[in-house]
C-alpha cells in the first residue's frame, strides 16, 4: 500500500501488509471439520450474546477451524486450545500482526476511508516482536500503579459527582448515558491530557466510532435511527484526526507531563513517527481506553440486575 513517506520517518508497516484476496478456502490443508451452528465471521450472530457452546465444540472438535468469509473478506482460521493460541502469539514471524493486521479484514485503499484504515494498520496493537516492545516500553508510565495512584482522587471525585448526579435523577436512571460514557472519558481525558474544553467533542467523536459497527450489522435499523449517520461520519473522522495532528504537533513542540506528549514523541530506531503511526496512536488509545470500560461497566450493571443474588453479595 501506497503512501507517501518521508525517509526521516520510521516506515508505515502498511506499506508491507497483506490485503485480503477473498479467498473462500484456505491455503493450507484443513485437518478438522467446519462446524455448524454459529457463523463466526457474521457481526449479526454475535449480537445474540457469547456462543460458549459453540466455543466448547471448537476446542473439543475442531481447535484449528476455518471459516468462509463474505466477499471481499478473505476467510480466517480459528485457534481456540490455549496451548496452540500461545505458540501463535509467540511466534510472529510465522503468525504476524504486521502483515495482516488485527483487523478481521486487510481491503485495499479506497479513497474514502483512507486515513482511518492506515490508523487502523499503523499502530502499536499492530507491531510485531522487538518494535512492538519498544514502543509499548516507551508508554508504559502511564499504565503502571505509580501512575495510576495519582489519577485515583480526581477519578474518586468524578465518580462521587457521577452517582450524586444519579441519585437526584433517580429513582430510574440511564446508566449507560450518565455514568458508563462518562467515567471513562474522563479518565482517558486526564490521563492523555486532554484539555477541558475539548472534551465533548471526544465524546460527540466516540458516539460515532462506537455506531460505526453496528451500522455494519443493523443497516436498517441504524439508518431509521440515525438517517445522517453515514454523511456524518465522514466529517467526523477528519475532525477527529485532525484534531489529535494538531494536538501531538503542538505536544512535540511544548511537550507537558501527559501520555499524549509521549505518544507524540514516542521513536522507533530512533526515528520519530510518521503522521500515519500518530493518527494510528490516537484512533487506538481513545478508542481502546474508551470503549472496553464503558461496555464493561454497562454490562456489569446489567448483570448485576439479571443475577439478583450476586447483586446482594455485591
Ligand atoms: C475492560 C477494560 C479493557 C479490556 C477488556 C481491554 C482489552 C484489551 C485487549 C484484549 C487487548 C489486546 C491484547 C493483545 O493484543 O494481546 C488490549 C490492548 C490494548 N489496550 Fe486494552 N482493554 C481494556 C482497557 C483499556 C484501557 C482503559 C486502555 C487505555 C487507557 C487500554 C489501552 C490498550 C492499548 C494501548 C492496547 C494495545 C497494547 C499493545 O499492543 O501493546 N485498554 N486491550
Amino acid at each position: 500500500m501506497n503512501q507517501p513517506q518521508n525517509p526521516e520517518h520510521y516506515p508505515s508497516v502498511s506499506d508491507d501488509i497483506l490485503v485480503d484476496t477473498g479467498a473462500v478456502d484456505p491455503v493450507y490443508q484443513e485437518i478438522y471439520q467446519r462446524l455448524k451452528g454459529f457463523d463466526l465471521g457474521s457481526t449479526n450472530a454475535w449480537t445474540r450474546g457469547q456462543p460458549f457452546d459453540y466455543y466448547k465444540r471448537m476446542r473439543d472438535e475442531s481447535p484449528v477451524m476455518w471459516t468462509q468469509g463474505r466477499k471481499p473478506t478473505s476467510g480466517f482460521w480459528s485457534v481456540s486450545r490455549y496451548d496452540d493460541v500461545k505458540h501463535v502469539e509467540l511466534n510472529p514471524d510465522i503468525f504476524s500482526s504486521q502483515r495482516g493486521s488485527m483487523n478481521m479484514a486487510v481491503l485495499p485503499p479506497s479513497g474514502k476511508a483512507d486515513r482511518l484504515m492506515y490508523a487502523a494498520h499503523n499502530s502499536l496493537i499492530n507491531l510485531d516482536a522487538d518494535i512492538h516492545r519498544d514502543l509499548r516500553i516507551q508508554q508504559s508510565e502511564f499504565f503502571f500503579p505509580k501512575y495510576v495512584e495519582t489519577l485515583k482522587e480526581r477519578v474518586g471525585a468524578k465518580i462521587d459527582e457521577l452517582l450524586d448526579n444519579l441519585e437526584r435523577q433517580g429513582p430510574e436512571v440511564d446508566f449507560a448515558k450518565l455514568f458508563s460514557t462518562e467515567l471513562p472519558m474522563f479518565t482517558l481525558c486526564e490521563m492523555l491530557g486532554v484539555d477541558e474544553e475539548d472534551r465533548p467533542n471526544i465524546i460527540k467523536w466516540m458516539h460515532y466510532l462506537e455506531l460505526a459497527p453496528q451500522f455494519l450489522t443493523h443497516p436498517m435499523r441504524m439508518f431509521m435511527a440515525e438517517p445522517m449517520f453515514l454523511f456524518r461520519f465522514k466529517g467526523m473522522l477528519e475532525d477527529m484526526f485532525n484534531y489529535g495532528e494538531r494536538v501531538m504537533a503542538d505536544r512535540i513542540k511544548n511537550p507537558r507531563q501527559d501520555l499524549l506528549t509521549v505518544i507524540a514523541n514516542a521513536t522507533l530506531d530512533n526515528k520519530p513517527l510518521s503522521q500515519n503511526y500518530l493518527d494510528g496512536s490516537w484512533l487506538l488509545i481513545i478508542f481502546a481506553g474508551n470503549d472496553t470500560t464503558r461496555n464493561s461497566l454497562s454490562g456489569t450493571i446489567r448483570l448485576l440486575t439479571e443475577f439478583q443474588d450476586q447483586r446482594q453479595n455485591a
